[in-house]
Order: structure tokens, then sequence, then C-alpha cells
């Protein structure tokens, strides 16, 4: 049952063979699509495990591979993208009964069609979120394990609900999609990942809605002596990886998340490459990428404008190499915060080259706060053309978001910092407003850094 009926309300679809698993799992659904007439090529498949493939001509039922063509189908969005070798098995969303009109809560078909993508056997499985449909998915987890090789692929407008307002109460407000549990899996496409994050920027706990109110002079909007107003602050992060290695992300227009648009945690092997992230300038929160506790991360070839730091990069970050990275608006590149708390926090080998930060507070910043434990090092710059940026490098060992920090005494150990070439003969004179005055600056390591187990990372 199942399946092979859902066939035949397919509209214009040839049909790949997904390899077994997939019987009896995905529902049949009743809602007829447009068009109709699906075709369920025979032969195989005993149990009936098809599953659908994206529109190919109807007459193309041989066993060449099958190359996606439009008006329905899939269309490769890199037109590099090398043809599979094998045939792909293409899951539209639509034949799991997404509409993808912009307003009907497509969740359940997403659930479907990940469980089905998921089962399946094929060395290549595509889930398809077509290029004709906006589709709305409330807080969803699509985990694992799957057979390496599914591709996540979105060519239409992905998208949560509009603001908290429309957060389903039970969901999660601290993250909508969350991938975890998988190996050899990639997310990519021509489409768009649209946050709907206004209403979550404009809560009244939120900076942002301070220092628009004391901009408008309307002082009714916000709390004494300009501090925000209580109420819930949580809001979503909008794409977040989680115990997952061998991740490739590639090609999406991601924008306007409700928080940090992309985050990895618990993740190694991960590959981010021509991703267009934007929000506004004033969003807050709103890092582009956020990585923690992942080694091995090559972010390459993005655009990223937003209203946080553009990449930002926690505790147990190992191997993360950035190239060709423009970053606008925000907060530049930053590794940290790290130690808050009295904790430990180790980063090791960040490699920053080829980039381009423009129109922003801060271009490459180290912050740490004070009472941590653990170190920074092996982090490289090189290459990276700030224009417009306040404060170009930063590494601030005192890192504190109010004026009431405490001092304390042990801090996180930054060391290996270097440009191309490492500054070396600068002289300095008292007359230069340094910070820490100069008289703080010493040669070589202090004593009590050589040996301290604090500061050991791995
Ligand atoms: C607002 O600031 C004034 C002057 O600093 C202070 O006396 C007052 O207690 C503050 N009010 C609140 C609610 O924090
Ligand atoms: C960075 O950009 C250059 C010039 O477009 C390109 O040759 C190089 O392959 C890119 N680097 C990466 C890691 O993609
Ligand atoms: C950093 O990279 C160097 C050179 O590749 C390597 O020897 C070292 O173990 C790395 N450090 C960490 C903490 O991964
Ligand atoms: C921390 O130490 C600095 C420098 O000694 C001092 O100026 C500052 O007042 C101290 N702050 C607190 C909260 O004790
Ligand atoms: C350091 O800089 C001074 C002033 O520019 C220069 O005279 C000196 O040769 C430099 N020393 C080295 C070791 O490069």
């Amino acid at each position: 049952m199942g399946v092979a009926i859902r066939l035949l309300f397919l509209p214009l679809m040839a049909v790949a063979f997904c390899g077994s698993g997939v019987s009896g799992r995905s529902h049949f659904h009743k809602k007829p699509l447009r068009g109709g007439g699906g075709r369920h090529r025979g032969g195989g498949g005993k149990e009936g495990s098809a599953v659908s493939s994206p529109a190919v001509p109807p007459a193309d039922d041989s066993t060449q591979p099958v190359t996606p063509q439009p008006p329905t189908g899939i269309v490769p969005s890199d037109p590099a993208t090398p043809v599979q070798p094998a045939e792909p098995c293409v899951l539209d969303v639509r034949a799991y009964g997404a509409v993808g009109d912009g307003t009907t809560d497509d969740t359940q078909a997403f659930r479907e069609a990940w469980k089905a993508a998921c089962a399946s056997d094929s060395d290549s499985t595509v889930l398809l979120v077509p290029s004709d449909g906006t589709f709305t998915i409330t807080t969803t987890t699509f985990s694992g394990p799957c057979k390496p090789g599914l591709v996540f692929h979105v060519d239409g407008v992905l998208m949560p609900p509009d603001g908290p307002d429309c957060w389903p109460p039970s969901d999660n407000r601290r993250q909508w999609i969350v991938f975890s549990n998988l190996d050899g899996m990639t997310l990519r496409g021509a489409g768009t990942i649209e946050g709907n994050g206004e209403d979550w920027w404009n809560l009244p706990c939120k900076p942002h809605r301070v220092r628009r109110a004391l901009a408008f002079q309307d002082l009714s909007r916000i709390g004494p002596n300009g501090s925000t107003l209580r109420g819930p602050c949580d809001s979503p992060t909008l794409l977040r990886f989680f115990m997952s290695r061998n991740l490739v992300v590639e090609g999406l227009r991601v924008e306007n998340s409700p928080e940090f648009h992309f985050r990895f945690d618990g993740c190694s092997d991960v590959r981010v490459d021509g991703l267009y992230i934007s929000s506004p300038a004033n969003s807050p929160n709103t890092d582009g990428i956020h990585v923690e506790n992942t080694e091995r991360v090559a972010i390459y070839n993005s655009r990223i404008s937003n209203g946080d730091d553009c990449i930002s990069i926690g505790t147990g970050s190992y191997d993360v190499d950035i190239q060709n990275v423009t970053c606008g608006l925000g907060h530049g590149i930053s590794i940290g915060s790290l130690g808050v708390h009295n904790s430990q926090a180790c980063v090791a080998n960040v490699t920053v080259r080829n980039a381009v930060i423009r129109n922003s507070d801060n271009g490459l910043r180290i912050k740490t706060w004070q009472g941590g434990m653990g170190s920074v090092s092996g982090i490289t710059f090189d290459t990276v053309v700030m224009e417009n940026v306040r404060n170009c490098i930063i590494v601030d060992q005192y890192y504190c978001l109010d004026k009431r920090c405490m001092n304390q005494s042990t801090a996180v150990h930054v060391a290996d910092v270097s440009d191309t070439v490492p500054c070396t003969n600068i002289t300095m004179s008292e007359q230069t407003p340094t910070i820490p005055p100069v008289t703080c600056l010493q040669d070589g390591l202090p004593d009590a850094l050589l040996d301290n187990p604090d500061l050991k990372c791995r």
C-alpha cells in the first residue's frame, strides 16, 4: 500500500527507484495534484519501493540517467555540477502533499519526504523543494542516520511562519530547521531560505528596539533609562547542523534570520561554498555562520551582510579555513567570545584568507572573557581588505557586555596570531594611546604560562 498508489497522482512524473526501505513508510496523500496522470515504470521494486523523480519527458522511461528538466523538475543550480553517475532518486515534496502556496503549513509533507529520502537505498537521493513554490514549515529536525549522499535541494522558497506570534506554542523557539546525526549530507540549491525575522528583531527585549526608539525619541516603547523591556527573548537559529559530519552547504540564498543564520555544532568536515546571506544591519544577533565544537570547516566564496558577526567561531573549533568571503555591515569575523562564566575554551588553526570586510564596526576580532581558561592559537589573517571598518583587528581579553564585569585573574591565552608576516619590530611610545599601556607589554612568554595546565587544550 502507499507508494505505488501515490504515484497515480503525480503530475508528469517519471519514476525512479530509490531502493528498498521506503515501503510502508510514506503516507498516501489524498490531495490530487494538478495535472494528474503520473506514470509508473514497472519492474524491479518488488516491495513497492518506488518513489518519484521529477519531470522528465513522459516518453523517457529508459535506463538512461535522468537529466532533470524544466518546467516542473529539478534544475541543477550549478551548471558545473556533473550529472550524477547513477540515476538520482528525486523526491519532490509536492509528491508528499506539500502545497507551496506561501501559507499552507507543509511541515508534515516535509517530514514524510525526509523519512522516505532517509530510508532510500540510492547512492544519490534528492529531497527536492521545487522552484515554483513558497513552502512554509514549522520547527523541524531532519535527523539521520541516513545513507551518505543525501541532498536536500532547495530551488524554491522555504520559510518559517512569520514571527513569534505565528510560532506554534509547542515548538522550540531556539531553532527552526535542524539537521542532526547525518553523514555525507548536502544542502544546496538555487532557491532562498527566507527567515521572516523582522518580528523577532522587534521583540521588546531586543537592544535593536531600544536604539531605534531612542533614535525616534519614542520613549514609550522602551524601559526606564533606555533599558530593554522584559519578555520572552528566545529567537530561532534558522539552520542548525548538529552532531553530523561530511556536510556540504552550497549555493543558497539565506536571509532575514530571526537569529543566527547558520550554526554548526558537534560537526566535522564541513564545506560551505557560494552562499549569499543577507539581513539588515540593525538586525540583532543575526550572525551569518556560527561554528563551535566543530573541526575541519571550510567556508569559501560567500557573501555575508548582516547585523552581527559575519562568521563567529566558538569554543572547540579547530582547523577552520575561510577564503574568498565578503562581509558587510555587521561586526566582522570573530573568534569568541570565549571563556564566559570561567569556562575552558580552545580554538586553534583558524585561517582567514582573501577576505573583504566593508562598512563594518569591526574587522577581525578575538574576544575572550576574563576569568576563562584555555587558549586561542594558530590564527592567520592573510590578505584581508578592509573598507570603512572602524576597528580592523581587535584582540580583547576583557570582553564584557556591560560595565559591571568583575576583575578576574585568569584568562584565555591568545597566541600565534599572525598576518602573512607576523608583526615584528614594533616600536610604541608612551604618547600613543595604547590599551593596555605600553608598560604592561613584555618580551617573551611569562613564566606562568609555560606549564599552566589551565591553558592546555589538547
Ligand atoms: C535611571 O537613572 C537614574 C540616574 O542615573 C537613576 O537614579 C535611576 O535609579 C535609574 N532608574 C532605573 C529604573 O534604573
Ligand atoms: C577563491 O577565488 C579565486 C578567484 O576567483 C579562485 O581561483 C579560488 O579557487 C577561490 N578559492 C576557493 C577555496 O574556492
Ligand atoms: C594546528 O595545525 C597544525 C599544523 O597543521 C597541527 O600540527 C596542530 O596539531 C593543529 N592544532 C590543533 C589543536 O588542531
Ligand atoms: C578592574 O581593574 C582596573 C585596573 O586596575 C580598575 O581600573 C577597575 O576599576 C577594576 N574594576 C573593578 C570592577 O574592580
Ligand atoms: C626596526 O625598525 C627600525 C626603525 O624603522 C629600523 O631602523 C631597524 O632596522 C628595524 N630592525 C629590524 C631588526 O628590522
